[in-house]
């Protein structure tokens, strides 16, 4: 497993913001001028942000929330929202997915539902934001941690090395992992 070169910021911002410096800006490199896909975009701040300064442009939000995706389109008009995966009309062709915080609120379904992104969404990049919960971790169901199951906890995420190892079986190399970060390159010789 290679640790591609990221410079990263160790920013002691707040909030959502923070997450800018730490995974976003340090990747710039990866997502400059790129077409992505969000999964779990929110209320789409940081794509916003990226579209303005990094030229990132964030054509695609999933989003389950209902009020999260009108909060959304406010500030992103041209990102063409879908409550899940299975209302992408056909296979849609990006260079980078973003999931960020968002595998952990997959509870048992987290295999399922990539595996199902996977099919319909062909990406050279998977740009991961996720941590390790210690066991029993409670979820509150709302905001940013709103999810389509009812959550109480975080105990079915998966650890890092699952993540890695699940997205090496469907031809995902990691390139670079730190405490919150994750990206994957897809192995060139498979062809989507
Ligand atoms: C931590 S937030 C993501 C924040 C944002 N993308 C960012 O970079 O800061 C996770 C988001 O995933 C959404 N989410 C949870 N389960 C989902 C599902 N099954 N399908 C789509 N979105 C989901 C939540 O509603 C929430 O908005």
């Amino acid at each position: 497993m290679a640790n591609e070169n990221i410079k990263e910021s160790g920013s002691k911002k707040r909030g959502v913001e923070h997450n800018w410096y730490d995974t976003w800006l340090p990747t710039k490199k990866f997502i400059e001028n790129k077409k992505c896909l969000d999964f779990g975009i929110w209320k789409g701040l940081l794509n916003a942000r990226a579209r303005k300064e990094l030229n990132c442009d964030t054509i695609i939000g999933i989003e389950w929330d209902d009020q999260h995706r009108l909060d959304c389109k406010k500030i992103n008009k041209n990102i063409k929202l879908y409550k899940s995966i299975e209302d992408l009309e056909h296979k849609i062709q990006v260079d980078v997915i973003f999931m960020h915080g968002v595998i952990c609120l997959l509870g048992q379904n987290w295999t399922s539902t990539l595996e199902k992104l996977l099919q319909k969404v062909s990406s050279e990049i998977l740009h991961i934001r996720h941590k390790e919960f210690t066991h029993n971790e409670h979820c509150s169901g709302v905001g940013r941690e709103a999810n389509s199951y009812n959550l109480n906890d975080y105990n079915f995420s998966p650890s890092k090395q699952e993540l890695i190892n699940f997205l090496e079986a469907h031809n995902y190399n990691n390139i670079y992992f730190n405490q919150k970060l994750l990206l994957f390159r897809r192995n060139e010789n498979q062809h989507q």
